[in-house]
């Protein structure tokens, strides 16, 4: 049977790379991007007959559900589904000079994106035979490793508490599957130097990046409800 793999924000960086990686494991991914131009062109850069482009804006709810409805024109099952769509927008802001609308935007994408895409297709999802779920999230997103200091540096309120939300939506979808699937798991890449941070020099490239993730998502063992990294389980 063909396994399918959907992958959002997937037309550069991190899930461009993703995309290619699954490609080559006979996955039929489908590439996810919210610019129609900027899709159509990953998918001929890539140059793969397994990969197909889906129109998808994570902010929009009825976006979220055509591509739904596209996918189920092709199959009835989606085997991985890669949250990887994200935004960056305060990584320079204190938080007492946050703008509300900045942080509103930062939850619409991040977190309220996530949330609509893991509940738009849980049905396919389920269909599977072990279908898995992968939030893509950040070191910086980790209380515990903002609080001893490890990511204190980067005091980005917006970019991240929402993916700390993200992370609450892992741990309770997690919960909520338990031993019947799917399975859900958190995965940070780690400092990566892509658009996100304003290609900031010295962290890994999107394809070493891309590897850490695929390699949670293609693994045998069960990893459910957790959130890691490079070197294994990593501190709420
Ligand atoms: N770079 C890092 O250091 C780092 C570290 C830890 C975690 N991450 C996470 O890794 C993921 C990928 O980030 P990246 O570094 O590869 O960044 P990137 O190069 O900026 O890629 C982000 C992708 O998300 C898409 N996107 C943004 N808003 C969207 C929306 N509303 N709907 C659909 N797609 C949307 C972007 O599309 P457009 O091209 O149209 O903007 C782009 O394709 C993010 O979740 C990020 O938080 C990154």
């Amino acid at each position: 049977m063909t396994k399918y793999a959907f992958v959002t924000g997937a037309n550069k960086g991190i899930g461009y790379e993703i995309v290619h990686q699954l490609a080559d494991e006979d996955y039929h991914v489908f590439l996810g991007a919210r610019n129609e131009d900027l899709g159509q062109k990953a998918v001929q850069s890539l140059g793969y007959a397994n990969v197909s482009f889906i129109p998808v804006d994570i902010s929009d709810t009825q976006s979220i559900h055509n591509s739904v409805e596209k996918i189920l024109e092709v199959t009835d099952h989606i085997d991985l589904l890669i949250n990887n769509a994200g935004i960056s927008l305060d990584h320079s802001t204190l938080p007492s000079e946050l703008k509300l609308e900045t942080l509103r935007q930062a939850f619409d994408v991040n977190f309220f994106g996530t949330f609509q895409m893991i509940q738009a297709f849980l049905p396919l999802m389920k269909k599977a035979q072990s279908g898995r779920i992968v939030n893509v999230t950040t070191d910086m997103a980790s209380q515990t490793k903002f609080d001893n200091g490890e990511t204190a540096p980067i005091n980005a309120l917006g970019y991240n508490s929402s993916k700390t939300a993200v992370n609450a939506l892992t741990l309770a979808f997690g919960k909520e599957f338990g031993n019947d699937g799917p399975e859900m798991i958190g995965v940070t890449p780690g400092f990566t130097t892509t658009d996100l941070n304003g290609n900031a020099p010295g962290g890994r490239t999107p394809a070493e990046s891309a590897q850490i993730i695929t390699q949670y998502a293609l693994s045998d063992t069960t990893h459910n409800g957790k959130l890691y990294d490079e070197n294994g389980m990593m501190p709420w």
